[in-house]
């Protein structure tokens, strides 16, 4: 064998090894370095850095949106504005319109075949990223580990807020200044927002959300889970407030839309919004999920789960009116199911040990360093210590006590909304405000049922009371012990009577005479008050310092101890990019799941008597036919998802997956329940990215829909033609019958 030939299998080699390890990381988009890029383009991709993020330029990053702040991720597709992202991450839309307009378009589906018939959305937004400048040295300037808590926090704020109130750009850009790593580091975010945004498609429910819940989570999977929106934007092109003048915005870049497929290995990447990770917790964190914190959500939204379902499936009204909610609920009642089986089956406990033991021999072996982080570990275990008591009344008050029924933060709001209106030297209210409330009052019942409310409220504070030791409730209950000799359906009947936030009733009731003393008096508003007074003070006197302290320390003497790894943040709603590639997996012994699924598998799985596997009729009747307009593979097979290893989380719903020459393959839109534990720890053998297939996406617009008007608005690519720019080493063409001859 020559040597050329070797060196090229030792990059080979080299690159398919750097291939198993690539995966793991969300990197911020402006700071991929060199390691990254040559990662990059060993897995295929034929684009630079510069080409991902460019202040200057336009680059991919002005075709990734974020939604609401960072609930999903979303994608440009054409010159006129038009965003595709996951049918779940327009859910609660759909059903508000569907409310509204009194027609079902969660069942039913919902098309414009011209731009008059898209639908407004309220209280929907869409930011571009314009910049992200790092800021750390200005933030963090003469604070060091000896700087006193209090004083680093409040340098820190009071710097962060003056970076962000000077890059406004008199108040064109909305702006932020993150934390990453633990305090460690912190990043100028600057974003432009649009809020014109309308509702273009959406299939019907048993498309979007095929499999259902039981589904969720698990792959194989054959959800096109999948809608389309489009924002408009005033005469320059520049955000404004929902007008019928405003035009559809130009966007500086949009993705070409590749009908050309994906192949086992083919370069994957996704741009997004991931929300959390908490990949740098503790051997003690992972052991408080575990033992107390994932438990105690589980087992009150099993409750109301149960209790919300009984109502829906009595009334289909209702059934519509808490889809969004109860699909909310279920989605992290079966996340914390599954990350708790997975950080014990994965022994994630032990490998955070083996962390820490050598976090802490490092720490020791150098005077210097066993000043500064010498003492970080033990801090958190005190920490973990201190609140181990609280944990379960912590969840409990969340779950049950804030977000069960909804009247608590019904009156919380509109609670809070009366008290601001009130004139107190006039002692009145101000004809203007008391309009202004009317207004809140009146939108905010359509998506309420009083029945299901109380029925909740009843039954989780049932449970709370049996569950949570007296000394850690909301002051309250010292009213429900009290006068209403613990019943909770007795506090509930005589809340739920006279309460201004009961009902559209009590509460036109009260507008048309408002009196604080009505107020004052009312059971919803003081049981919101106990509950969130209690939030905010917490439990117990765990030091909350300690905590952002040991962090801090142990975050940054881990970089310290390994620098040459490559160490990515955690995700907090920031553009991040993970590169990886299209691959199948191992999900216990002896199982082997391909890495796509096809049109058989609906059929399949296809189920009339359930909800959750209801094929319908047409997209029933295509498939039978083979009838695939061109969207099917070599093979004839609808391709219908398909899995990737890349990194992500919560919040990238909706991101692209984007192949090596910058072109829309699919849409990232769900993890696998194999690897649910991967928010605290990535497994690379097992972690995958759920994707709908951009292929089965076209095919319902075009086929199921005959919405042609939408596909010819994007750019398809049905050619591969592939650029390479400047090839980098490991990307020396191999010829295939290289290939064989290493031995
Ligand atoms: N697990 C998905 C996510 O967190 C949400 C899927 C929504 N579908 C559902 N059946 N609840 O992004």
């Amino acid at each position: 064998m020559n040597t050329m030939k070797k060196l090229l299998i030792l990059l080979i080699a080299f690159t398919s090894f750097s291939a198993v390890k690539a995966n793991e990381g969300m990197w911020l988009v402006s700071l991929l370095n060199k390691m990254n890029e040559a990662e990059m383009k060993g897995l295929g991709l034929n684009l630079s850095a510069q080409d991902i993020y460019d202040i200057n330029n336009a680059s991919l990053k002005d075709a990734i949106v974020r939604l609401n702040y960072g609930q999903c991720t979303a994608e440009m597709i054409s010159d006129q504005g038009l965003v595709l992202t996951n049918h779940h991450c327009a859910y609660d839309a759909i059903q508000t319109l569907a409310i509204q307009n009194g027609d079902d378009y969660l069942t039913k589906g919902f098309w414009a075949y011209e731009k008059n018939q898209e639908m407004p959305i309220t209280d929907f937004v869409v930011s571009f990223l314009e910049r992200i400048e790092d800021v750390s040295a200005r933030v963090l300037e003469g604070i060091d580990h000896t700087t006193p808590e209090a004083d680093r926090a409040a340098l820190i704020a009071e710097r962060s807020k003056a970076i962000m109130e000077e890059s406004t750009n008199d108040g064109m850009y909305e702006t932020e200044v993150k934390s990453f790593f633990y305090g460690n580091e912190f990043y100028l975010m600057v974003y432009k927002t649009f809020s014109d945004v309308r509702l273009v498609g959406n299939p019907p429910e048993a498309i979007g959300k095929f499999g259902g819940d039981t589904d969720n989570w698990m792959w194989p999977r054959h959800t096109g889970d999948f809608s389309m929106l489009r924002i408009y934007a005033d005469a320059n092109n520049n955000p404004a407030g929902y007008s019928d003048s405003n035009k559809p915005y130009a966007p500086k870049h949009h993705l070409p839309v590749s009908a050309l497929g994906v192949e086992e290995g083919d370069y994957a990447m996704i741009m997004g919004y991931p929300g959390s990770t908490d990949r740098y917790l503790s051997s003690f964190g992972v052991k408080q999920a575990i033992d107390l914190a994932n438990p105690a959500v589980v087992e009150v939204r099993d409750l109301k789960l149960k209790t919300m379902k009984s109502h829906m499936d009595e009334d289909p009204q209702v059934r519509l009116m808490y889809a969004s909610k109860y699909a909310g609920v279920a989605n992290y009642w079966k996340y914390f199911i599954g990350q708790t089986k997975g950080l014990k089956r994965l022994n994630v406990f032990g490998q955070k040990q083996d962390i820490e033991r050598d976090f802490q021999q490092w720490a020791n072996a150098d005077e210097k360093r066993k000043d500064k982080y010498g003492s970080a570990l033990k801090m958190m275990e005190d920490y973990y210590n201190a609140t181990t008591p609280y944990v379960k009344a912590d969840k409990y008050l969340l779950e049950a006590g804030i977000t069960g029924a909804d009247i608590v933060l019904k009156a919380w709001r509109m609670g809070n909304g009366i008290q601001i209106s009130y004139d107190d030297e006039a002692k009145q209210f101000p004809a203007d405000k008391l309009a202004g409330l009317k207004a809140q009052g009146e939108g905010s019942y359509s998506e309420y049922n009083e029945m299901l409310d109380k029925d909740l409220f009843v039954k989780v504070m049932t449970m709370y009371m049996k569950n949570i030791p007296p000394d850690q409730m909301p002051d309250i209950f010292k009213t429900i012990n009290g006068k209403y000799k613990g019943n909770v359906q007795k506090f509930a009947d005589k809340m739920y009577d006279k309460s201004i936030f009961a009902n559209q009733e009590n509460f036109d009731a009260f507008i048309a005479k408002p009196k604080m003393k009505t107020l004052s008096k009312d059971l919803a508003w003081q049981f919101a008050n106990s509950v969130i007074a209690l939030y905010r003070t917490g439990f117990g006197d765990a030091d909350a310092v300690a905590y952002d302290q040991s962090y801090r320390l142990f975050v940054d003497g881990l970089r310290k101890m390994n620098p040459s790894k490559n160490y990515s943040p955690d995700a907090n709603s920031t553009m991040r990019v993970t590169y990886g590639s299209v691959q199948d997996y191992f999900p216990a012994d002896a199982k082997h799941y391909d890495y796509i699924t096809t049109h058989k598998g609906i059929l399949e799985k296809e189920d009339p008597s359930n909800p959750e596997f209801i094929v319908p009729g047409k997209l029933k009747e295509l498939i039978e036919k083979e009838d695939f307009g061109g969207y099917a593979d070599a093979n004839g097979d609808l391709i219908v998802c398909f899995l990737t290893d890349n990194d992500i989380t919560g919040g990238n719903s909706g991101s692209p997956v984007i192949n090596g020459d910058g072109h829309l393959i699919g849409l990232a839109f769900d993890g696998n329940w194999e690897a649910m534990s991967g928010d605290i720890a990535f497994e690379p053998e097992l972690q995958r990215t759920i994707s709908v297939d951009i292929r089965y996406v076209l095919f319902i617009i075009d086929k199921f829909a005959g919405a042609t008007n939408l596909i010819e608005e994007m750019d398809l690519v049905t050619e591969r033609k592939t650029v390479l720019k400047e090839p980098a080493l490991e990307m020396a063409p191999v010829e295939d019958e290289d290939i064989p001859m290493m031995d």
